[in-house]
């Protein structure tokens, strides 16, 4: 018989089977078989080292943990700013990097702008393209203002070639634009389905291990927001970056979701120009939208992503509905969005049941910590009673079931953000605030609160 080259694998039991079929044979889940490079793999249904691992597969070596010298990785800054701070300072050998985000958000922008920096101070780069033709790569470079650029590109989309010339052109950094255009010839599926995806991701790992280069791999995300390939590659690489942000705004953020060689949820706040994407290094009060007078449904916070704080303007609209009611939110959470809704109503005796409530992070940005609850929750009442909050308002706070709210980390550090920003009136947790006796935050008067009914009875006494 002849060989297989490869075989079918199910992902919910793991068992086998040389065809694909639509059920698995073995524990009858439906469309869990993918397609698996049968690379050093005994047929299926044996066993693959025989009765004796060691004899078969021999042994490897085990060290003691305290005997291991532990290095420090050693990084070269791309010489942009913001995109060395999310990674953690810059690349690193054999480090592998993944990239995601929609179509047209600027991956291939930003990694033609960090190639020609690497290679500008002299380590060899290769950008490997199956997107587009080497001369619209050469036409971006140009329009980026990189005259003269060295970097060496190579249009190519099979996974055994790529891998040849990484060998012969020894790179320190190489960025495969984008994974889910690549294929192996080990498997019959399409580039860009699971498998294909999975197993040159997987391959060139090994190889970014093996010879110390450092490959970025571009992503593609669906609409759905998974990376194609369904989040299959984030635990095969050491970084995991994405990029967030309205493609109708000029504002991108790139953010670290793992990374193996530095903090995760530190964010690089980008503007995209004429000239490709600029750093911006102050991005405090970016997220704001400009209103000459406050207007209802509008609250500002401070969220503080990685090491920065950021003032973020949430807005709200409450509307009457029709029989169901809708729940919209963009860049927070819709679930948390339901959770706030209801806690309002039981506590504070908000009720929006027959209203239409659409929630929105200015500028795309999306908003992870539950640190925006009092500003969703103050924005809607807001909305509602069709009353602005005052001029130079801020708020901030997780807020819980019982009604409760809770502090946020590092409280003061987002005051001072504000009160240099200008902001005047602030209510917090009462965690949060400066605790008695000690320094005021000038220019700013501080409302601590523990509970929601009391922050919309402060809101109501300013008003
Ligand atoms: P691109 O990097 O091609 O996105 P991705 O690789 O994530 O799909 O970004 C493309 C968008 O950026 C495109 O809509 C045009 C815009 N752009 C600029 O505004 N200025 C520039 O200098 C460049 C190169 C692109
Ligand atoms: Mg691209």
């Amino acid at each position: 018989m002849a060989k297989e080259k490869s075989f079918y694998t199910c992902s919910e039991c793991g068992g086998t089977n040389p065809r694909w079929l639509g059920k698995c044979p073995h524990c009858g889940a439906w469309n869990t078989l993918v397609e698996t490079a049968s690379e050093g793999a005994a047929a299926p249904g044996k066993n693959r080292f025989g009765d004796s691992f060691a004899s078969l597969a021999g042994t490897a070596e085990v060290t003691m943990l305290s005997q291991i010298e532990a290095v420090d990785v050693a990084r070269t800054p791309t010489g942009i700013d913001e995109l060395d701070r999310v990674l953690g300072g810059g690349m690193v050998e054999g480090g592998v990097v993944l990239i995601g985000g929609d179509p047209g958000i600027g991956k291939s922008t930003l990694l033609l702008q960090a190639l020609d920096g690497l290679q500008r101070t002299g380590m060899p780069t290769l950008y490997v393209t199956g997107e587009e033709s080497g001369a619209q790569v050469a036409l971006r470079s140009r329009r980026l203002g990189l005259d003269h650029s060295e970097v060496r590109v190579m249009a190519e989309i099979q996974l055994q070639k790529i891998i040849g010339t990484l060998e012969v052109e020894k790179p320190a950094v190489a960025v495969i634009d984008s994974i889910q255009t690549l294929y192996s010839d080990q498997l019959t599926s399409a580039p860009g389905s699971v498998a294909q995806v999975r197993e040159c991701a997987a391959h060139l790992t090994r190889v970014a291990k093996a010879s110390g280069v450092c490959i970025v791999l571009v992503g593609h995300v669906t609409k759905e927001g998974a990376l194609a390939g369904p989040r299959v590659l984030e635990h095969m690489v050491d970084t995991v970056l994405y990029f967030e942000g309205d493609t109708h705004s000029s504002f991108r953020l790139v953010r670290a979701i793992k990374n193996r060689f530095g903090a995760v949820n530190e964010i690089g706040v980008f503007a995209m120009t004429e000239k490709g994407l600029k750093g911006v290094s102050n991005p405090s009060a970016i997220f704001l939208s400009q209103h000459s007078e406050p207007v209802p449904g509008s609250c500002v916070m401070v969220t503080l992503e990685g090491t920065r704080p950021m003032l973020v303007e949430v807005q709200a609209l409450v509307d009457s509905g029709g029989p169901s009611p809708r729940r919209l939110s963009v860049g927070i959470e819709r679930d948390r969005l339901a959770m706030l809704l209801a806690v309002l109503h039981r506590h504070a005796g908000v009720a929006c049941m027959d209203q239409d409530v659409f929630v929105n992070a200015v500028g795309g940005v999306r908003i992870s910590e539950p640190a925006a609850d009092l500003a969703v929750m103050l924005s809607i009442t807001s909305s509602l009673r069709g009353k602005p909050l005052p001029k130079g308002f801020i708020a901030f706070g997780e807020v819980g079931l019982a009604g409760e709210v809770r502090p946020a980390p590092r409280g003061q550090e987002r005051l001072r953000e504000a009160a240099k920003l200008g902001f005047s009136v602030a209510v917090v947790p009462k965690a949060n605030a400066p605790k008695k006796g000690s320094r005021e935050i000038e220019g700013l008067t501080i409302h601590p609160v523990e509970r929601i009914e009391q922050a919309m009875d402060v809101v109501r006494g300013l008003g």
